[in-house]
């Protein structure tokens, strides 16, 4: 007899957690203040319109000038980045004029959105459609820039933690 998982949050996080994702920083900006988010729900979506999606938490910090914006980017993160992933992470981090000080990228062609420097690809996306997910929204965003970076090794997360 195989014992039953407790149907709540804690264990749902455990149970999840065995799925391993790529990292991913997707960042905005709005009247010149740049914002940053690690994100592993980042997914890949449609190749007709060419689309892709993340889930973004209603109390990130990122959640209003993503929207506000319209537009936002997508660094792809080598297995070399994870200082990135922990401080795009942090709660405690500043939430001043600009969230990038210190981190080395470049405005997106396209969106202006920080890249940063050293990632595996970046992406460029408008907004193309939000949904209700719980304590989440579900933004799906239209491609409009992409680009190869470094030819490394990417950045897993795996059972809650960083692996290469
Ligand atoms: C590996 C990892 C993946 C994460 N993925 C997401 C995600 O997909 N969506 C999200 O909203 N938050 C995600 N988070 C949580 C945010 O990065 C975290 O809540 C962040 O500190 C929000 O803080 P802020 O409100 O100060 O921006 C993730 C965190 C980690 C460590």
């Amino acid at each position: 007899m195989v014992d039953r998982t407790p149907l709540d949050p804690a264990a749902y996080r455990s149970v999840v957690s065995r799925y391993a994702t790529g990292i991913t920083v997707v960042s905005t900006v709005v009247g010149g203040r740049r914002h940053g988010l690690t994100v592993n729900s980042f997914t890949s979506l449609s190749l007709h319109p060419l689309l892709a999606m993340f889930a973004c938490e209603h109390d990130a910090a990122l959640h209003e000038p993503l929207l506000q914006a319209g537009t936002w980017a997508v660094s792809v993160l080598g297995a070399d980045q994870q200082p990135a992933a922990a401080y795009f992470a942090t709660r405690e981090r500043p939430d001043g004029p600009d969230q990038f000080d210190g981190w080395p990228s470049r405005p997106g062609p396209v969106t202006g959105a920080p890249l940063l420097d050293g990632s595996l690809a970046w992406l460029e996306f408008r907004t193309w459609a939000t949904y209700d997910g719980g304590d989440h929204t579900i933004v799906v965003g239209e491609v409009v820039g992409m680009e190869l970076g470094a030819d490394g090794e990417p950045l897993l997360y795996f059972r809650s933690s960083y692996r290469a």
